[in-house]
């Protein structure tokens, strides 16, 4: 056994002890916000506040939020707190609109992140004796070589496949015999194809578990992973602009949504509408505020995902529930408001769909109308009469209206309609004019 299999004490700390740590850390991190970045010195100066101000954890409240917006403004390096010459790293996400936010690292940022993804994949059930198949893009984006440092730490041996080829990522599998994979669960599916196009069993394959996350799932593509590949699927979160992947993992003995890293981001749900903290339990808007970071602090920072704070099981910190979906992704469709996620989960019900769907909004007249386009399973293809099609397009149709609300036109598919992603899936296209 490795160094790293061990848990690391503060996991295994008392609430009190973790804490006392949150607001030394916590301090330490407004101050240098303070001090350090230009933008955080006004917007304080602007509410009012001063790091002086906190004396306890609840006093962050006081503080202002940041948001992408204050990320862009600042774009690409003006929310550093340390001089080009202690940056080692440099990543970007690109958004789905406009400006790319960029985001550094120093030496200290990249230990701290390799840390807490080693932590995360032996929450997961990793081992440093494992092999680990990283199929998350390299680059600027962080899944690759936030796994990848990740799994180095721990001991753990690397295979850094990246995204993309997926004939490849089969052979690599069937080759070199990884105990665990990491990738986007959308990708694991298509992969999951791939290995049934070139003749495999999937589910006999050497994967033990399978560390999913950077795009928005749910329990039925969990249980679709699990039974089609034979490995322990869990999720995994976390954000460029707070430090990747390496917030938040859903612990292999538990199953019971995210343990959030705690010592090193400090969480509050908010309401997105107003703004106001809620209590432990309600559904709201994730804020966090890294605790750690030394390259570029965010304080306050709205995330977009909707989630909710747990209390601790397995370790001292709270956790977050699966992720519904970001604010926005929302679709509000005729006034109802519909997340992607609910419809997969909807969809999931039916054993003759696949997870492979696109929603698609329009609004040829006054008003906005939802399609759904969904493949039927690998072993109906060519097989589905055209009564026995339109009776399962009833069908699911049905299933969306009673569950989500809302009335959509579904499509029912042949397989391998639908594009498949080789990182974050896209599910929707919003083709209404934009106001
Ligand atoms: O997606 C970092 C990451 C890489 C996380 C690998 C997990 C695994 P960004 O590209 O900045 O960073 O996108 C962050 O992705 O705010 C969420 O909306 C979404 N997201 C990430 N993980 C999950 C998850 C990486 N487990 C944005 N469930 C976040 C749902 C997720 N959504």
């Amino acid at each position: 056994m490795g160094a790293r299999d061990l848990l690391e004490p503060i996991e295994q700390a008392s609430r009190e002890t973790l804490r006392d740590l949150q607001l030394e850390r916590l301090k330490k991190t407004l101050y240098s916000a303070y001090e350090r970045i230009p933008h955080y010195r006004k917007k304080f100066a602007a509410a009012g506040v001063h790091p002086d101000d906190l004396k306890d954890l609840s006093d962050l409240t006081k503080f202002p939020f940041t948001s992408k917006d204050d990320l862009r403004q600042n774009y690409p390096f003006g929310m550093f707190a340390v001089p080009m010459a202690g940056i080692v790293r440099v990543h970007a996400s690109s958004g789905t609109t406009g400006k790319p936010t960029a985001v550094g690292y120093t030496q200290s940022d990249i230990d701290t992140w390799s840390l807490l993804m080693a932590r995360s994949i032996r929450a997961g059930g990793g081992r440093s004796t494992d092999k680990i198949h990283v199929a998350y893009g390299y680059g600027l984006f962080t899944g690759g070589l936030g796994a990848h440092y990740g799994g180095e730490f721990l001991g753990a041996t690397v295979i850094p496949v990246g995204g993309g080829f997926t004939e490849r990522q089969v052979q690599l599998i069937v080759d070199f015999r990884p105990d665990i994979i990491m990738v986007t669960p959308s990708y694991m599916l298509a992969i999951a194809d791939e290995f049934e196009r070139q003749g495999f069993a999937a589910s006999d394959c050497s994967l033990r578990i399978g560390i999913f996350g950077a795009e928005p799932w749910t329990e039925s593509m969990r249980a679709e992973i699990e039974r089609r590949m034979g490995l322990q699927a869990l999720d995994h979160y976390g954000l460029s602009e707070l430090i990747g992947p390496g917030v938040a993992q859903e612990c292999a003995e538990s199953r019971d949504g995210l343990t959030l890293w705690e010592d090193h981001f400090f969480p509050e749900i908010i309401d997105p509408d107003s703004g106001s903290v809620m209590p432990d339990g309600e559904s709201g808007e994730l804020v966090l505020t890294s605790l750690t970071k030394e390259a570029m602090p965010v304080i306050r920072y709205r995330t977009r995902d909707l989630t909710r704070l747990l209390p601790p099981t397995t370790r001292p910190m709270r956790r977050i529930e699966r992720l519904k979906g970001r604010s926005d992704d929302m679709l509000i469709i005729r006034g109802v408001n519909v997340f992607p996620s609910q419809i997969e989960a909807v969809l999931g019900r039916e054993p003759q769909l696949a997870p492979h769907y696109l929603l698609e909004v329009r609004r040829p007249h006054s008003l906005d109308e939802l399609d759904v386009l969904v493949e039927m399973r690998g072993e109906l293809s060519g097989k589905l009469s055209a009564e026995e099609n339109a009776a399962l397009t009833q069908k699911a149709q049905h299933l969306i209206k009673a569950y989500v609300g809302v009335t959509a036109t579904v499509r029912v598919l042949e397989p391998g309609t639908i594009e498949r992603s080789q990182g974050k899936a896209k599910r929707v296209i919003d083709r209404r004019p934009k106001s």
